[in-house]
């Protein structure tokens, strides 16, 4: 039968879930995509890093040999940041790969140039966990909603944040001693500058406001406000006015443009954003005919997210053996970006 070769760059918390949800799932993987998914390679940065029930004799430090290599067909990157993600991403497309990625920085950044390379290669580049995990919101985005008009998003995308607020609106603890037992039970990160300050966030509402507005949206077009001045004082004015305060990624149309920002917002306790606990994320989506939806899941965590980069895996490994690729994102329209609305 049909072997379609993967290499993955990069095998910490997402990596190291698609290669064992590659390998476990092989069977079945081939018989929903034709083809059998063979593993050609994983591109670490320490061959000596402890990797449980990852194959050692894949490893290599190599990433740019690996991205490149003749009998690879699809590459997956789950390194994160601009560089060398970037070139790498780029080099895969120029040598005919597919390519699979959850990077949110690099799309939200250079989604442009990104995007660019793959139509002058005609290489497939699909990004479904760099939005909110497993959360399938960028394919019906770019698909599903494609017939529609889509007038506003509304997205709780960053689970760290959700789940101090969620804490802070529980308990009446203030933001120190939620962001502390976030840290504790591994949601933030050590420094959580990025979580906290909606680097993350913003870089999610720049890639969902592209989609949902067919324009080009980046980083530096979207106005970010972050959590770490929300008292316990703030929430609990909220609570005796019905409502709750999520961080809130908002992409809207606002007259011949479209506005992005994120910043903690007061929402009624009725909106079922509201009920979004926990490190959950979800993301609410008004358009014209298809009215109120909302996607809700899982918005972090290796298994999840590797669940996003693996329906991607299987789109990419379907396009190819079809001789096709995916939806053709050149056609944007260019609406003026205005961080706060009508100014
Ligand atoms: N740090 C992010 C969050 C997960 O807390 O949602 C990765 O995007």
């Amino acid at each position: 039968g049909k072997v379609l070769r993967v290499a993955l760059l990069g095998c910490g918390v997402v990596g190291t879930q698609v290669a064992r949800l590659l390998a476990e799932q092989a069977d079945d993987l081939a018989v929903r995509t034709g083809a059998r998914l063979e593993l050609a390679g994983i591109a670490v940065r320490r061959l000596a890093h402890a990797r449980p029930g990852v194959d050692q004799a894949l490893l290599t430090t190599d990433a740019m040999a690996l991205a490149t290599r003749p009998d690879v067909d699809v590459v997956i990157e789950v390194i994160g940041g601009i560089e060398p993600a970037r070139s790498l991403i780029l080099a895969a497309m120029e040598h005919g790969k597919s390519v699979v990625t959850a990077n949110k920085a690099l799309l939200a950044e250079h989604g442009e140039q990104v995007h660019a390379a793959s139509r002058a290669f005609g290489a497939d580049l699909y990004y479904e966990a760099a939005v909110a995990g497993a959360i399938p919101i960028l394919r019906p985005m770019r698909e599903s909603l494609a017939g529609d008009t889509v007038h506003r998003v509304l997205g709780i995308v960053n689970g760290t944040t959700n789940f101090i607020l969620d804490r802070m609106d529980g308990s009446g603890a203030d933001f120190g001693d939620s962001l502390e037992e976030a840290q504790a039970l591994g949601y933030a990160e050590a420094d959580p500058t990025a979580d906290v300050e909606a680097f993350d966030a913003a870089a999610k509402a720049a890639i969902l406001a592209g989609l949902a507005f067919h324009t080009r949206v980046t980083a530096a077009d979207v106005y970010r406000e972050g959590i770490t001045e929300v008292t316990a004082a703030d929430i609990a004015s909220a609570k005796t006015l019905g409502r709750t305060v999520k961080l809130l990624a908002i992409c809207e149309r606002s007259g011949d443009g479209v506005a992005v920002r994120v910043h903690p917002a007061m929402i009624p306790r009725s909106h079922p954003l509201a009920a979004v606990g926990g490190a959950y994320n979800a993301v609410f989506v008004e358009a014209q005919s298809a009215g109120r939806l909302m996607f809700y899941g899982a918005g972090a965590g290796g298994t999840p997210t590797a669940a996003a980069v693996l329906g991607d895996v299987v789109a990419v490994a379907r396009n190819r053996l079809a001789g096709t690729r995916g939806p053709e994102l050149s056609t944007y329209a260019e609406l003026p970006v205005r961080p706060m609305g009508d100014t």
